[in-house]
C-alpha cells in the first residue's frame, strides 16, 4: 500500500537537479528530506536539508537514522549528488579518480547500505540514481567522469534485480544537460596545465559541453520525470531526460556503426579542428 505522504531522501537538494525535484515534491505532498554538505551556506528551502557528504558513512547513517525516527519510514531515495572532473585519462591523478568514485559511485553505495534494511523490512522502497547520458557514451576529457556513471549503470542494474523480492524498486535516471549549479563545480585535473600535449583540444571539447550545460534543459523538466517514475508501480530500467537532441542520439547509437558514431562525438566536441 501506498502511503498517504511517501517519505524521500534527496541527496545533493541544495542546487540544480535535487534541488528543483525536492521543490517538486514537497509541493505535491511527499515529505521531503534533502542533504547538503554545508546545509547553514543553502538558501531557504521548503524542506529539511540534512549535513551529509556521501563519502562520509557516518554522516549518510545519521542522515538516515534521522529520518526514520522523525517518519517511521523511508519510501524513496533519490541518489543525486554528484560532481564532475574534467581532464585527460592520461592526465588524472589515481587520487583524483578516486575522489571522483568514491562520490559518483560509493556515494550511493553508502546510501543504499543505510537505507535498504528499512526498506527491506517495510518490505517496499524505490531508489533512483542519477546517471547521465555520459554513463552511456564515454564522453572524452571526462573520462573518469563516464566511468563513475558507466560503473554506476551496472551497479544498478545488479541492484534492482537483487532487491526486487523485496518489494524494492530500482532505476537510473540519465539526464543530457540541464543548467545547475554542476559546470561551476566540475574540477580540472591538477595536470591539465597550459603546457599539456592535450590543451587546447581538452578546453574546446569541454568548452562545447559547458556552453551546452549552461543552455541547457531547466532542472524542473527532470524533477517532473522523477515524479513519474517513482510513482510508476513497474519501472523501466532507464529513463533519459533533457535536450531532445541528446535523447535520440542515445536511442539511435544502436543503430549507427561503431567508427560513425565516433566520428560524430568527435566532430560534435571539435576534436579533429
Ligand atoms: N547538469 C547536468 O548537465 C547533468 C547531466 C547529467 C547528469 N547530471 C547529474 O545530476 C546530478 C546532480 O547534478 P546537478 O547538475 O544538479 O549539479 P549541482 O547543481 O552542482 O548539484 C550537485 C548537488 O550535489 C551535492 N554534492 C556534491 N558533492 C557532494 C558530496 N560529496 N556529498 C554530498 N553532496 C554532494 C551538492 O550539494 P552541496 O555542495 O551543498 O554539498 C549539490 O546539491 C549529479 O549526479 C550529476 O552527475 C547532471
Amino acid at each position: 500500500m501506498k502511503p498517504s505522504q511517501p517519505v524521500v531522501l534527496i541527496t545533493g537538494a541544495s542546487s540544480g537537479l535535487g534541488r528543483a525535484t525536492a521543490e517538486h515534491l514537497h509541493e505535491h505532498g511527499y515529505r521531503v528530506y534533502g542533504t547538503s554538505r554545508k546545509p547553514e551556506a543553502a538558501p531557504e528551502l521548503p524542506f529539511p536539508l540534512l549535513q551529509v557528504d556521501v563519502a562520509d558513512e557516518a554522516s549518510v547513517r545519521q542522515a538516515v537514522e534521522h529520518i526514520v525516527t522523525q517518519e517511521g519510514r523511508l519510501d524513496v531515495v533519490v541518489n543525486n549528488a554528484g560532481y564532475g572532473i574534467a581532464g585527460a585519462v592520461e592526465e588524472t591523478t589515481p587520487e583524483e579518480a578516486m575522489r571522483q568514485l568514491d562520490v559518483n559511485l560509493l556515494g550511493v553505495l553508502r546510501v543504499c547500505r543505510a537505507a535498504l534494511p528499512v526498506m527491506r523490512r517495510q518490505g517496499s522502497g524505490f531508489i533512483l540514481n542519477v546517471s547521465s547520458l555520459g554513463g552511456r557514451v564515454g564522453l572524452p576529457f571526462q573520462g573518469w567522469y563516464s566511468a563513475s556513471k558507466f560503473a554506476l549503470e551496472g551497479l544498478t542494474e545488479a541492484l534492482r534485480m537483487e532487491v526486487a523480492p523485496f518489494g524494492v524498486r530500482v532505476a537510473l535516471l540519465e539526464p543530457g544537460d540541464f543548467r545547475t549549479g554542476f559546470t561551476a563545480q566540475r574540477q580540472w585535473t591538477s595536470e591539465s596545465t597550459e603546457s599539456s600535449p592535450y590543451g587546447e583540444r581538452a578546453r574546446r571539447c569541454v568548452g562545447v559541453m559547458e556552453a551546452d550545460e549552461q543552455s541547457g534543459a531547466h532542472p524542473e523538466q527532470a524533477a517532473r520525470l522523477i515524479r513519474r517514475i517513482i510513482e510508476t508501480p513497474r519501472p523501466k530500467v532507464r529513463y533519459t531526460v533533457g535536450p531532445l537532441a541528446q535523447r535520440a542520439m542515445i536511442a539511435l547509437r544502436p543503430f549507427i556503426p561503431g567508427r560513425l558514431f565516433e566520428w560524430g562525438i568527435r566532430k560534435y566536441y571539435r576534436l579533429d579542428e
